[in-house]
């Protein structure tokens, strides 16, 4: 029998991805399971305790704010992190374009042979109605360090604890790589 898998004893997610986004938000979110009206630039490092995680192991969550940090400190997270939410606005195509513009090509050349997984976030799903399903699949043939794809909603919490849990599991047990992108609640 052959287990897949690492004997990590906690996990470290770093979401990055342009300003207004949505990354703090994502994260409170998901800590209060509320949609914070007013969020900093930078939530503070998040412990969560292994008996409410679903893969049962301590789980630390890191923001990251251009505002905030600079280039030196962000490639310092990136280094440390065991998978990366790269998070744009399902309502912005700027914000998209710049994952193939920018981010993945960023972090590749950050750490180059980098086994780190990336979870694609398509944050904003309450703003439209049109999907970015079929660009987001177009990106993850490309870059197949993308272990998995989620659209979701800080606002109205929409697929939140599945994106943390999606990034655990990349970590955990890594597979082949998983769409979420239904859209009905
Ligand atoms: P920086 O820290 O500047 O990099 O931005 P960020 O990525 O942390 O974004 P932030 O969480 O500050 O959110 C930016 C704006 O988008 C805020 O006004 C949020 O209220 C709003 N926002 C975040 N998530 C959602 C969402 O899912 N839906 C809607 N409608 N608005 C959102
Ligand atoms: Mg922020």
């Amino acid at each position: 029998m052959v287990v897949r898998g690492t004997l990590r004893k906690n996990v470290r997610i770093l979401l990055l991805g342009d300003r207004g986004v949505g990354k703090t938000s994502l994260i409170l979110s998901l800590v209060s399971e509320e949609f914070p009206e007013d969020v900093p630039y930078r939530a503070e490092e998040i412990t969560i305790p292994p008996d409410v995680t679903p893969e049962l192991v301590p789980t630390h969550i890191v923001d990251y704010s251009a505002q905030d940090q600079t280039e030196d400190q962000l490639l310092d997270e990136v280094r440390r992190a065991h998978v990366i939410c790269l998070v744009y606005s399902v309502a912005s195509e700027r914000t998209l374009m710049n994952i193939t513009s920018h981010w993945l090509p960023m972090l590749r050349e950050a750490v180059p042979h980098s086994r780190c997984p990336i979870i694609l976030v398509g944050n904003k799903v309450d703003l439209t109605e049109e999907s970015t399903v079929s660009l987001a699949q177009e990106i993850m043939e490309q870059y197949p360090e993308i272990e998995s794809f989620v659209e979701c909603s800080a606002k109205t919490l929409k697929n939140i604890s599945e994106m943390f849990y999606y990034a655990q599991k990349a970590v955990l047990h890594p597979t082949a790589p998983i769409y979420l992108a239904d859209r009905l609640d």
